[in-house]
């Protein structure tokens, strides 16, 4: 029977983690469970950052982005030495089990946390959208949004000038972020590691699209693929097109979560906690055909990510 559940964020942030945060807590503290809130993900574990949380620690956060608890990226969690120092800190402040909130490199340190004695349940907070056991992750529906919203606005001046806009998006090594948001504002190219990079064969087809009359174009590129500004280069002198690029950047990370990313993240929490109140660990949450579903998170980070061939099949035929 677990008395005292602790929650951190950890990995880059995303919008709908706070939601989540309260959930736990909420679901928890109504269990007659204590919940500690850990600061600063893995380091604050490690170090015993731990706030006692009340019902009222978490109120008026559901709207708000990024995490009340801070996040960090610690890579040296994976060393024993580490792992074991957190492990003391926990069972010295009578921790029972953890929520771990964040991508798959936070799945395994809550994996090996479990496999130490804590149990510990993750819930997915990227928005990468790059995990797998998961249709949507905590953060993606907020950073599309934003997206959208930006090549919006990027559309209007590009089709005043004759221009093509080079939008950079993140996702780490995922492309959904570039082809919900490609088919979205009916961008005429997508470029993410899904479809690989083809200079020629990018500039051909937005030679062809100007033939075709279009009087401005809108290039969405995943991250970490070409260089943006190299290719709005590349544009300008081999179309007609005068190339612009623009690299959202972090702006995607912030804002309001949207009532979906907020519904999402409050049914994950409360699942973490059933989850744990049934004695169980290293499993995580995931959203399957909207139902609320877990795994073990050893399967899910040896998943590779579901095929999202039909939606580049449906991007080409709305081009
Ligand atoms: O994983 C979320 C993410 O925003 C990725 O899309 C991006 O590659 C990375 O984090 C950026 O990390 P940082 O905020 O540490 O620069």
């Amino acid at each position: 029977m677990i008395k005292k559940i602790g929650v951190l964020t950890s990995g880059g942030d995303s919008p709908g983690m706070n939601a989540a945060i309260r959930a736990v807590t909420r679901t928890a503290l109504m269990s007659g469970i204590e919940v500690v809130g850990i600061r600063d993900g893995y380091r604050g574990l490690v170090e015993g950052l731990y706030i006692p949380f009340k019902r009222s620690s978490v109120s008026e956060t559901i709207s708000s982005g990024g995490t009340i608890l801070g996040s960090a990226r610690l890579p040296e969690f994976k060393e024993e030495a580490v792992l074991m120092k957190g492990v003391e800190k926990l069972k010295e402040n009578n921790v029972d089990a953890v929520v771990v909130i964040g991508g798959d490199g936070s799945y395994r340190g809550a994996l090996a946390l479990t496999k130490h004695g804590i149990n510990c349940i993750g819930l997915p907070g990227t928005i990468d959208n790059d995990i797998e056991g998961t249709d949507f992750t905590i953060g993606f529906d907020t950073a599309l949004n934003t997206i959208v919203e930006c090549v919006d606005k990027l559309r209007d001046t590009s089709n005043s000038h004759h221009r093509c806009s080079v939008v950079e998006v993140m996702g780490n090594h995922c492309g959904d972020l570039a082809i919900y948001s490609g088919i979205s504002c009916g961008a005429e190219v997508v470029i993410t590691p899904e479809t690989g990079y083809d200079e020629e064969a990018v500039l051909e087809k937005l030679k062809y699209l100007e033939k075709l009359g279009k009087s401005h174009a809108i290039v969405i590129v995943s991250e970490k693929i070409c260089d943006v500004q190299n290719l709005a280069d590349k544009i300008s002198k081999a179309t007609g097109f005068a190339g612009r690029a623009t690299i959202l950047g972090h702006i995607q990370r912030g804002g309001s979560p949207t009532p979906t990313d907020r519904v999402l993240a409050s049914r994950m929490g409360a699942k973490a906690v059933e989850l744990l109140i049934e004695g169980k660990g290293g499993e995580c949450v995931g959203i399957k055909n909207n139902e609320i579903v877990s795994m073990p998170i050893e399967e899910c980070v040896s998943l590779p990510r579901s095929s999202r061939k039909e939606f580049y099949r449906l991007f080409d035929r709305l081009v």
